[in-house]
């Protein structure tokens, strides 16, 4: 027996040993198990805010961008046309033959995100609503001519040839555009999201004031934007919001309303139209201090809507089926001019 009282003591020990060791063992182990909680929290967290945050639209351009590489030279380039309209048919690309447009915006600059952006005049669906009646021309138009619409006042350039490789290859990718999204199409909100108008003329001062807080840190206090330095064909990082190189006074960005519709639920860039942060009143208020700047002058825009009563209100040009002053359908007060026109012509103006 005495001999194996040392012999117990050191199965006893090693056993004791083997306790703490395992005790270690299982310790390290939850703590490990928790430490991973913890960081699969984390990053869930994190990709909650990533899926809410305006990062979504980003990611949804990851994807597109992805997507497109697959495609068909013609839809890449297509894509490309749309999302670096200045490097391809811009106003100062080397080849002069291809200069299309006359400033320095993307299409992606009011199309935004490649066309896929809800509220922001996306372009998914909008091959199937075309031919469409157009009021500005007053006859049925077809979508090369939209989008001609587009490059002779948003773009203020000249159109682009009907049969031409660039029209075709805008087509192709504006088309595709509906079989990226296929079901989810109609989850994409098309045109501009409407807001309810103040019932008073635009306040100038007060926009400028709103402009001066949310739109400078990019778009800069003469409005004029930030071109970027790395390029030879004048390329912009933040684009213009008046002067020489943006859209022209025949463009529908130069009216109120839909100036208004759009920065409320595009800008500041970053936020969709479930995460915005100006009021309608915001919006108006500095969509008029934008529209009060000088921009391209387009001739000839009296022909526009050869059936005036088509007109938008907004237009900041006449004539007019009215005789509303161009001071308030520049900038308001909406409302009487609306009445009046459900008043003599049973028509409901919206914008
Ligand atoms: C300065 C902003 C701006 C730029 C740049 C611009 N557009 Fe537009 N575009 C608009 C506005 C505003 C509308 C009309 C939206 C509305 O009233 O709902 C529009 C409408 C369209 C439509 C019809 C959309 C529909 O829902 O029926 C097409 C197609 C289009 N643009 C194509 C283009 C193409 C292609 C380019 C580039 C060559 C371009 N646009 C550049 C502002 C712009
Ligand atoms: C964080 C930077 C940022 C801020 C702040 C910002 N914008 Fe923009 N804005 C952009 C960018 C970038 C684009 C072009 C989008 C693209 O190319 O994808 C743009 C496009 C536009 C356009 C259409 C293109 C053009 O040049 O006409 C308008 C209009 C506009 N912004 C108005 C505003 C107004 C008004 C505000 C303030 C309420 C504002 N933005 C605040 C970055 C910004």
């Amino acid at each position: 027996m005495s001999d194996n009282q040392p012999h117990f003591k050191e199965v006893l020990g090693q056993i004791s040993r083997l306790i703490a060791v395992t005790t270690t063992v299982l310790l390290l182990v939850i703590v490990l198990i928790f430490v991973g909680i913890l960081a699969t929290d984390h990053v869930q967290e994190w990709d909650n805010l990533y899926l809410n945050a305006p990062e979504v639209t980003l990611r949804q351009k990851l994807t597109l961008e992805n997507a497109v590489e697959y495609q068909s030279d013609e839809i890449k380039y297509g894509y490309e046309l749309i999302t670096n309209t200045d490097q391809l048919i811009g106003m100062s690309v080397d080849d002069s033959s291809m200069r299309y447009t006359g400033n320095v915006l993307r299409c992606s600059s009011c199309h935004l995100q490649g066309g896929t952006q809800s509220y922001g005049i996306a372009l998914v669906g909008v091959t199937g609503r075309f031919p469409q009646f157009r009021g500005r021309e007053n006859k049925e138009g077809t979508l090369s001519e939209r989008i001609n619409g587009c490059m002779t006042r948003s773009m203020n350039g000249i159109p682009l040839p009907e049969d031409g490789d660039e029209m075709k290859a805008m087509l192709s990718y504006i088309s595709w555009l509906d079989d990226f999204f296929g079901e989810d199409a109609s989850s994409i909100s098309p045109g501009l999201k409407p807001i309810e108008l103040p019932n008073r003329a635009v306040d100038l001062v007060r926009g400028e004031t709103l402009f001066n807080k949310q739109c400078t840190v990019c778009h800069q206090s003469n409005g004029l934007g930030v071109a970027s330095s790395d390029n030879s064909a004048a390329s912009y990082i933040y684009p213009p919001l008046w002067g020489k190189l943006s859209y022209n006074n025949g463009a529908g960005m130069h009216r109120v309303i839909t100036a208004a519709q759009f920065i409320k639920f595009n800008m500041p860039f970053g936020i969709t139209h479930e995460s915005a942060v100006l009021s309608d009143e915001d919006a108006y208020d500095v969509a008029g201090y934008m529209n009060s700047h000088e921009r391209p002058q387009r001739a000839n825009l009296d022909l526009d809507f050869p059936d005036r009563k088509r007109k938008p209100m907004s237009t900041p040009y006449g004539p007019y089926a009215d005789d509303f002053s161009i001071e308030q359908h520049k900038y308001g007060p909406y409302l009487p001019i609306a009445e009046y026109y459900k008043q003599a012509y049973q028509m409901t103006k919206k914008k």
